[in-house]
């Protein structure tokens, strides 16, 4: 499913969080968005997803432009993960789905072939709390990719993570998307997880956020992450990125 932003705005009251934006993802693209601390990235997520409506402009989710087709085509992985301490890990992952009327049981079947595919088997009946920040995580994915949404608007999915279970995250997130694609939507503080996981990435300015960059990432998603961020290539993008980020200051 296709994604297109046209010159949409938006604000909250007087306060401007996005000017004459443009965003275009092909069906299971993976688009990256960086940009400053409070710029309007995580309100741009809300916008695709149907939480928020623009001010002028037009968003289409699958060729449909109302809030409640965007939610119906959107899956929404907010920037805290959001689980419900007293479900265990497997009904927080159901969530989605027993929010569209499946019962527990089914909800529970459904999450439990993901729990194998994820590395949480054995974690089902966990309380939130008594898992490891990386499992937490993987929990709210899979909440965000069981429900079946064709499109994911994903907000800093690893950022509470120390780096180099980010790394893996990462790996992991990049073999989950290979296996079940989707169309993306990224928001990330960190460029190189952008440029790794992300087909484009598209960098925002200070607030309100226009695009002021797009750049085309040479190895998304591959295997092997360590090789494909030191490859000169990768690092040239990268460094362009991180020129654009920062108002060519650099
Ligand atoms: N519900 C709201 N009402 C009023 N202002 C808001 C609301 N939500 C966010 N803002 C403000 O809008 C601006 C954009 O916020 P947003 O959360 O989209 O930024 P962000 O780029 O996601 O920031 P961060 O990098 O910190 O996650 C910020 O100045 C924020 O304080
Ligand atoms: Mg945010």
């Amino acid at each position: 499913m296709n994604l297109s932003i046209a010159a949409v705005a938006h604000s909250y009251g007087d306060l401007r969080t996005i000017e004459r934006l443009d965003l275009a993802v092909e069906p299971q693209g993976v688009v990256g968005l960086v940009g400053p601390s409070g710029c309007g990235k995580s309100t741009l997520l809300e916008l695709i997803c149907g939480l928020l409506e623009p001010s002028a402009g037009t968003i289409a989710v699958g060729g449909a432009e109302s809030a409640n087709e965007r939610l119906a085509g959107c899956a929404y992985m907010p920037q805290r993960d959001q689980l419900l301490p007293w479900y265990s890990a497997i009904d927080n992952a159901g969530l989605a789905l027993r929010n569209r009327g499946q019962s527990r049981a089914q909800a529970r079947e459904s999450a439990a072939a993901l729990f194998e595919r994820f590395g949480l088997a054995g974690f089902e009946a966990s309380a939130p709390q008594d898992l490891s920040g990386g499992m937490r995580q993987r929990v709210a994915f899979l909440r965000t990719l069981v429900s079946g949404k064709p499109v994911l608007a994903l907000d800093e999915p690893f950022a509470a993570l120390d780096a180099i279970t980010r790394g893996e995250m990462q790996e992991w997130l990049a073999a989950a998307l290979r296996t079940d694609p989707r169309t993306v939507v990224l928001v990330t503080h960190d460029v190189e997880e952008a440029l790794y996981l992300a087909d484009r990435v598209a960098v925002l300015s200070a607030r309100p956020a226009r695009i002021v960059a797009e750049l085309r990432a040479p190895h998304p998603r591959a295997a092997d992450r360590d090789a494909a961020i030191t490859d000169p290539a990768f690092v040239a993008v990268r460094e362009e990125a991180l020129r654009a980020l920062h108002g060519g200051s650099r």
